[in-house]
Formats: C-alpha cells, structure tokens, sequence
C-alpha cells in the first residue's frame, strides 16, 4: 500500500480557494468548468467540493478537489482533479474516498458519474473504488463529441 504523508489533509473549498481551484481545472480538462461555474458550486446547498491539500515548503498548498452532489439517496461526482505535479500520489483515489464517505453519511443508496471515453487513468481510478460502467451517452460532452461512460457504485 502507498504510504501517503501525514501532512495532507482534506476540507471542503471556500471562495478564497477558487484561484487555485480554477489553475488546476484549467490545466486539467481540455473544456474547463469557467469561475462563475465553480463559483456557484459553494451557493447550492446540494452541491459540495472538497480539497485536498498538502503541507508544502510554502505552506499549505491546494493539490486538487472533488465536486459532487448529494440529492436525495443519490450522490453525482461532478468533477475531480488533480495539480498535474502532483498525480499518481493517490491524492485523486483520497479525495473521492473522502467524498464518497460524505455520501454515505447522507445515507446514499447509489454513487454515479459521466467520464469521457478515452479518460483511461480516471475510468480506472473509478473502477478501483467499486464504480462500474452501465453505460454510454453518444456524443456526451460537446466539444469534441466524445461519448460518455456512466458509471454507478452501490453503497
Ligand atoms: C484522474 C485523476 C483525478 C487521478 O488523480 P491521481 O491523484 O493521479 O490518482 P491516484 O494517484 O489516486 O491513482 C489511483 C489509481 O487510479 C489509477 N490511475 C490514476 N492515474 C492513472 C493513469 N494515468 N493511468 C492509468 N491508471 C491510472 C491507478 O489504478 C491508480 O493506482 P496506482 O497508482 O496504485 O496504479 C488525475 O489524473 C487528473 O486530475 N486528471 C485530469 C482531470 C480528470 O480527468 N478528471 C476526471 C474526470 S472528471
């Protein structure tokens, strides 16, 4: 098992966050969530981000975050990232199991997610935490008209 430092921690995003939420989105994804996008994620009360973050020589620094819902007996996993410097470190699986263990104390019966086709390290993370794909929505995501993967995890 990867040892992780005891230095990292997790918290859920404030509106002093969004700077460096919105460096690591622009980096990550190709079609970016924009400010305003994220921004309203901390007005809805249905919607939670948590961070995670890592005691750095500079202080504590962001690393990444997860966007989810919990509507009902349902949690949808919006939006996950990870600062590209700082992937495979096991900070993605930390912060989705975190996010999922939010869900459970809602008492979720289910956990789903849309991933983009060709998403091979995100579509196995998922599969690592117990998500399984039933499904496909043709030409999902509208920029490039790829194809998304649903995917479902009971609790
Ligand atoms: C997907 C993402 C969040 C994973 O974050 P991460 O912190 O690098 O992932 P972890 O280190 O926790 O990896 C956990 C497991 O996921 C799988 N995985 C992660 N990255 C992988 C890759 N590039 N290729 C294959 N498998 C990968 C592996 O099974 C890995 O376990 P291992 O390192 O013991 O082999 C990160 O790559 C990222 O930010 N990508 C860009 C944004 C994105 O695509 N988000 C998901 C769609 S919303």
């Amino acid at each position: 098992m990867r040892q992780l430092a005891s230095a990292i921690h997790i918290r859920p995003m404030t509106h002093h966050d969004l700077p460096k939420v919105m460096d690591i989105q622009r980096v990550a994804f190709t079609n970016p969530w924009s400010f305003d996008m994220v921004q309203k994620e901390l007005t809805q009360e249905w919607s939670t981000v948590l961070l995670v973050e890592e005691d750095g020589p500079g202080g504590v620094e962001v690393r990444g975050f997860s966007i989810f819902w919990l509507v009902t007996d349902e949690m949808h996993l919006l939006n996950v990232a990870i600062d590209h410097a700082h992937r495979r470190r096991g900070l993605g699986r930390l912060v989705i199991e975190a996010s999922l263990e939010k869900a459970r104390a809602h008492k979720c019966r289910i956990a789903t997610l849309e991933v983009r086709r060709s998403n091979d390290a995100a579509i196995a993370l998922y599969g690592s935490l117990g998500f399984r794909a039933v499904g496909m929505r043709p030409a999902y995501y509208t920029d490039n008209r790829e194809d998304a993967v649903v995917m479902i995890k009971d609790f």
